[in-house]
């Protein structure tokens, strides 16, 4: 089956980057959020870093003019339902994912492809709410969506064959790499690289460093482009701790116990850069560290 339209729920930091990468391969666009601020900011979001890509030669203005064009924005579900392919992309909870897929449901066409951007939520327990588990899978973009090559897909375990195509076709459209991930806690990226962020913050947590002298180490001594703890700020401590946490349950390891101190972040509402405060402080003209 060839897609050729593309349902993104949830305008927010992943789903306003999918819109714009889909969009940019040519694919129709329906961007979905409950409320149209959301909408408008993306939509803005988008022609920003639109923009930015202009600037650096890497796409031309009639691209970025065309990419725009082709995005609609949708605060009515339901319409998403004639699309080929739907990436939810709302909100890391369970239950909210549970209760779209139910109001999105009887409005799909019976060939729809239904996916979660999940960054760990089990995908066979998603698609086992679902009319369709063969139909449904994860595909898992990395952030910021329009630089990073990567693409992570996720097979549950009744996911048919032309599905899993279909979807490595869409990668392929995007001149993304597809990475094929087997359906256990966090996949692979995030398996990886979430207990390497914990570690981090308890290097922090038991004063081994502090936050500059712990970003800086690898930085400059792993040559990873941006610190742990800057990255916990950019990915959203909540998250963090939230992909933490499913790894923590669904592997029973004691290894993966979230750091208190990463739990004393959220529960501070100092979620990183979204809220302007995590291990860094972003309330002034450069990021000062909170530690
Ligand atoms: N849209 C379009 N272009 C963007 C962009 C965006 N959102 N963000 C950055 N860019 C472009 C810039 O315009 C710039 O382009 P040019 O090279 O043409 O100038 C280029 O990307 C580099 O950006 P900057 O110069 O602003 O900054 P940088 O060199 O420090 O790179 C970064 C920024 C790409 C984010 C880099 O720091 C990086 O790779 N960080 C690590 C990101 C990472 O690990 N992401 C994965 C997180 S895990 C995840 O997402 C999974 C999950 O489920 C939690």
């Amino acid at each position: 089956m060839e897609i050729q339209s593309v349902g993104i729920i949830g305008a927010g930091q992943m789903g306003n980057g999918i819109a714009h990468v889909m969009a940019l391969a040519g694919y129709d666009v329906m961007l979905n959020d409950i409320s149209q601020d959301a909408l408008d900011a993306a939509v803005a979001r988008i022609e920003k870093n639109l923009g930015r890509q202009v600037g650096g030669g890497k796409i031309s203005a009639d691209d970025a003019t065309a990419a725009i064009g082709r995005i609609q924005t949708v605060l009515d579900l339901p319409r998403l339902g004639s699309c080929d392919l739907v990436i939810e992309a709302a909100t890391e909870n369970e239950t909210i994912k549970n209760k779209i897929f139910e109001t999105l449901l009887p409005h799909l066409g019976p060939e729809t492809i239904l996916t979660s951007n999940t960054s760990s939520i089990s995908i066979t327990r998603l698609a086992s709410r679902t009319d369709r588990p063969e139909k449904f899978m994860g595909f898992h973009f990395m952030n910021p969506v329009p630089v990073m090559q990567l693409v992570e897909l996720i097979r549950g375990i009744a996911t048919d064959e032309p599905t899993y195509k279909a979807c490595k076709e869409v990668v392929r459209r995007l001149n993304k790499t597809a990475a094929s991930a087997e359906d256990f806690p966090a996949f692979i990226v995030n398996r990886i690289l979430m207990p390497m962020i914990n570690e981090a913050v308890y290097t922090l947590y038991e004063g081994v460093g502090n936050v500059q002298s712990i970003d800086q180490s690898m930085k400059l001594g792993a040559n990873h482009p941006m610190g742990p703890l800057e990255l916990a700020d950019f990915i959203g401590l909540d998250t963090c701790l939230a992909i933490m946490n499913v790894l923590h349950d669904g592997l029973a390891d004691t290894k993966y116990r979230p750091c208190p101190l990463l739990t004393k972040y959220v529960e501070a509402g100092w979620l990183g850069r979204k809220s302007q405060r995590g291990f860094y402080d972003y309330r002034g003209e450069t990021p000062v560290p909170t530690r």
